[in-house]
């Protein structure tokens, strides 16, 4: 079905993300047997190096280690026209934490769907969840195979809590939905957050990405939440638009990025958290270091909704 899961090493044994219940780790190492067969070990993952890719160029940005040369010329292209790149990372990154702090302790929500989770960093998804709600389930979904060769730090759950992963794409919501390790660590009878962060502006229209959150959101039940980030052009003057997009796309692959009003419309029939889809930079900080960056230089919207 396209999709693997895996954890230290890709293969059957490695799936678990915690052993505290048996019949859950049973079904899902079940799970995760069918979907890595014929993947015996790391080694049969291929990835490939000669193109940028945005896992490895966003983990380059927030001095990671996981990049080869091709993602490191492309983000030092982006940047050369967006001298805000690395701060738009890091951002971002502080953006999600305080999403999902606000979604575990204010609204008590303690399983995730973390979908475009990239390379790990400090601040995981359910690092962050299980920080307040130590019981948090989160999966994890990536279309990069680099990913899940890193999946092992994904899935160092807390004993009380679980994590999972599976390569899927989102383009492709039933591969997701219908993914035995899904139901496996989520119950989709409570409320999940729903965590699409820094994905949709690598789909273009023509992936229809309106439909794949619909399709995803309607398997949701009403209390859950949608937390999406979004790179904009609203805050850039007309010059460094024009830089960027001179820029060649086989350096900086699709790169779509949409207005407020376009990224408003992804919350369609939820209710917005104030204070509504805006720049990721003020979205409650309040308690962020000083100094804080400038909308321009962040150049990202996000905000959560909650479903009716
Ligand atoms: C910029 S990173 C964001 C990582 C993380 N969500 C965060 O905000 O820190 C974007 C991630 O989305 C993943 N991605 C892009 N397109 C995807 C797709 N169609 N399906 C699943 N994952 C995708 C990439 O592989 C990458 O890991």
């Amino acid at each position: 079905m396209g999709s693997q899961t895996g954890s230290e090493a890709a293969g059957p044994r490695q799936v678990a993300a915690d052993d505290a219940d048996g019949d859950w780790s049973a079904e899902v190492e079940q799970a995760l047997t069918e979907a890595t067969e014929g993947l015996s070990d790391r080694s049969q993952i291929t990835i490939d190096t000669s193109v940028a890719h945005p896992a490895r160029r966003y983990d380059y940005l927030l001095g990671g280690k996981t990049h080869y040369a091709a993602d490191r010329e492309s983000a030092d292209a982006i940047e050369s026209a967006f001298p805000g790149i690395r701060i738009a990372a890091q951002e971002n990154r502080r953006f999600l934490r305080r999403a999902v702090t606000m979604l575990a302790s204010t609204y008590g929500i303690d399983q995730f769907l973390d979908i475009g989770t990239g390379i790990p960093s400090p601040g995981n998804t359910h690092e962050v969840a299980q920080s307040v709600l130590p019981h948090a389930r989160v999966l994890y979904v990536d279309n990069d195979p680099v990913v899940l060769a890193h999946s092992q730090a994904l899935l160092t759950s807390s004993g009380a809590g679980r994590t999972a992963y599976i390569e899927a794409d989102l383009r492709r919501p039933a591969e997701i939905l219908e993914h035995p390790a899904l139901r496996s660590t989520l119950d989709l009878n409570r409320p999940v957050g729903l965590i699409i962060v820094a994905v949709l502006h690598f789909l273009p229209d023509s992936d229809r990405p309106q439909q794949l959150i619909d399709q995803i959101v309607a398997a949701l039940p009403a209390g859950s939440f949608l937390v999406l980030s979004h790179g904009t052009w609203d805050f850039m003057p007309a010059e460094m638009i024009a830089q960027i997009k001179a820029l060649p796309t086989p350096k900086t692959g699709v790169f779509q990025t949409r207005t407020k009003q376009q990224v408003e419309r992804f919350f369609k029939g939820m209710d917005l958290i104030p204070p509504g889809v805006g720049a990721i930079n003020r979205w409650h900080a309040e308690n962020e270091p000083e100094p804080r960056p400038t909308d321009q230089q962040t150049a990202f919207l996000g905000g959560i909704g909650r479903l009716r």
